[in-house]
């Protein structure tokens, strides 16, 4: 059975981003596991985690609760995020959860050249999202968490779904939402 990460970083309650980000979810035979970014409350890496956490990876103990998130998504089989389209990218949160999984010696390792080398199970990675008005050019969100995901995790198979325009006045947001839903239905 394969194992699923939802990775959700909706704050709003009736969050439409979340709901297309189920609707992938119900297309996923396996088990889910959901975390809450915002449950979850991490914080920024500052000095004296930084400190501890260099000293515990020198040293090779990843027994502290501190690699709990990198050792989840390590395991992971299929990867799906759900993140609003804000400020040109995503909320914070997301940024902040890679900082703490970005573990060197459980998500990923370097080559003698220098070249990260994926620890990740995973071979899939799904990206969901909505914006308030149209996405012009690339959702950066999207674009860091696929570079990410390509040269650190080694995972290939990347999807992005969306649906745009959902606060503009007079926008028809079934449809956008029912139009995503079909580019899903077209794609898994
Ligand atoms: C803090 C914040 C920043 C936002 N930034 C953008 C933006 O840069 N471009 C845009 O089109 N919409 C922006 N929006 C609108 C959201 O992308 C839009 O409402 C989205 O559908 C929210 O998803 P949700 O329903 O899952 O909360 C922003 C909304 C918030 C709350």
């Amino acid at each position: 059975m394969e194992n699923i990460l939802y990775i959700d970083s909706c704050v709003r309650k009736g969050s439409r981003t979340d709901m297309l980000a189920r609707y992938v979810l119900e297309k996923l035979d396996g088990k889910i596991h959901e975390l809450r970014l915002e449950d979850m409350a991490l914080t920024p890496l500052d000095g004296a985690a930084l400190d501890k956490r260099t000293a515990l990876t020198d040293s090779g103990n990843f027994s502290d609760d501190m690699f709990i998130p990198a050792r989840q998504f390590a395991a992971a089989d299929i990867i799906v995020i759900s993140a609003p389209y804000w400020d040109l990218s995503f909320p914070s949160m997301v940024k902040v959860y890679f900082e703490h999984i970005n573990i060197l010696g459980i998500t990923f390792e370097y080559s003698e050249n220098g070249i990260p080398v994926s620890l990740c199970k995973a071979k899939k990675l799904i990206y969901v999202s909505t914006s308030g008005g149209p996405v012009y050019g690339s959702n950066m969100g999207f674009d860091y968490v696929k570079a990410l995901a390509e040269s650190f995790y080694g995972i290939k198979d990347i999807l992005y779904f969306d649906a745009q325009g959902l606060d503009i006045a007079g926008s028809d947001v079934d449809a956008a939402m029912e139009n995503a839903k079909i580019d899903i239905d077209k794609s898994m």
